[in-house]
């Protein structure tokens, strides 16, 4: 089991979190602020996960994550869950992070499964150099309940090095290799007691839950953040080397790779300002924040709405 320790969400406890998820890809902790329980995480999304890493989030996804009469997904069951990475994707690139507040632990079960994915990548290659370079090399579409994602399981997104893995058992001949492989991985078994919090690197670990029961609950939040949480230079150089193929496919098919121009900074920060607009944050306090007229900011808001408008006529 894994011991919790006291965040405050200032320097020193932003940087021990940091640390940790730099090192060994997840962190749980007690939060010792306000704003960082599941139902204040619930009520103000972008604020608990802004506390938690002392930046804005580029985008922030919410989920109540909790049994339902007839719940189908595993969100809202009270089943096993099998390990997976959550890959829902925002220009290609799934969260960087996934945070999980607990606000009531099951009766029995329930427990937390995490499965480090780079040590389990780095025995792959010493075990089953093939199934290593098919990992890389070889798209495949993932089935997922939010939609398939395509892709090697293993790949440059956004610039960072991502691994993407269905719940739903794969079978191909390379999900049929690496099912045993991953079956037999060291898995760290974490109990999360209410008022705690777990942080993951989503693009390391991947993660999986036991069957339990009572009325276990849990704010998750997905935060995509500016930079990846950790950094592992040998596998990142191999998914380059990799995404070095892909170079000649259209623009459209390279972005659902993750594989896209970065977003220019200029009109990514005039994004921000606009999603900050539309959660409710004072016209006036952005003004003075972006430093622009507020003029000039309605023209902003005006210009990306309509723009999804056409996108989604
Ligand atoms: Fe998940």
């Amino acid at each position: 089991m894994t011991a919790t320790w006291d965040f405050t969400p200032d320097g020193d406890g932003r940087a021990r979190l940091r640390n940790e998820l730099r090192t060994r890809g997840f962190a749980l902790v007690h939060p010792r602020a306000s704003g960082l329980s599941a139902k204040e995480a619930a009520r103000e999304p972008w604020q608990a996960a802004s506390l938690v890493f002392g930046e804005m989030p580029e985008l922030v996804e919410r989920q109540p994550i909790a049994p339902v009469p007839h719940g189908r997904s595993f969100a809202s069951s009270a089943r096993e869950t099998p390990l997976h990475t959550d890959s829902q994707l925002w220009r290609g690139t799934p969260p960087m992070a996934q945070l999980m507040f607990c606000e009531r632990s099951a009766d029995e079960g329930g427990d937390t499964l995490l499965v480090d994915g780079w040590a389990l990548l780095e025995a792959i290659e010493r075990s089953d150099a093939a199934l290593h370079a098919a990992l890389f090399e070889q798209a495949r579409r993932m089935p997922f309940v939010f939609g398939d994602v395509t892709g090697c399981p293993v790949s440059l997104r956004g610039g960072a090095l991502v691994i993407t893995h269905s719940p739903q058992p794969c079978r191909d001949a390379v999900g049929e290799r690496l099912g045993p492989l991953l079956a037999a991985a060291p898995r760290i078994r974490v109990r999360i007691a209410p008022g705690e919090l777990l942080v993951v690197d989503n693009h390391r670990m991947l993660h999986g839950r036991t069957a339990f029961a009572g009325d276990r609950r849990f704010t998750r939040l997905l935060a995509w953040l500016a930079a990846p949480l950790g950094e592992h230079e040998a596998l990142a150089r191999r998914a380059a080397r990799a995404a070095e193929r892909h170079l000649g496919l259209p623009a459209a098919e390279r972005e659902k790779l993750g594989l896209g121009a970065p977003a220019d900074p200029a009109a990514a920060e005039r994004r921000r300002a606009v999603l900050e607009m539309l959660r409710g944050e004072p016209p006036g306090v952005l003004a003075q924040r972006y430093r622009v007229d507020e003029a000039e900011l309605y023209a902003w808001r005006d210009r990306a709405l309509a723009a999804m408008d056409k996108a989604l006529a």
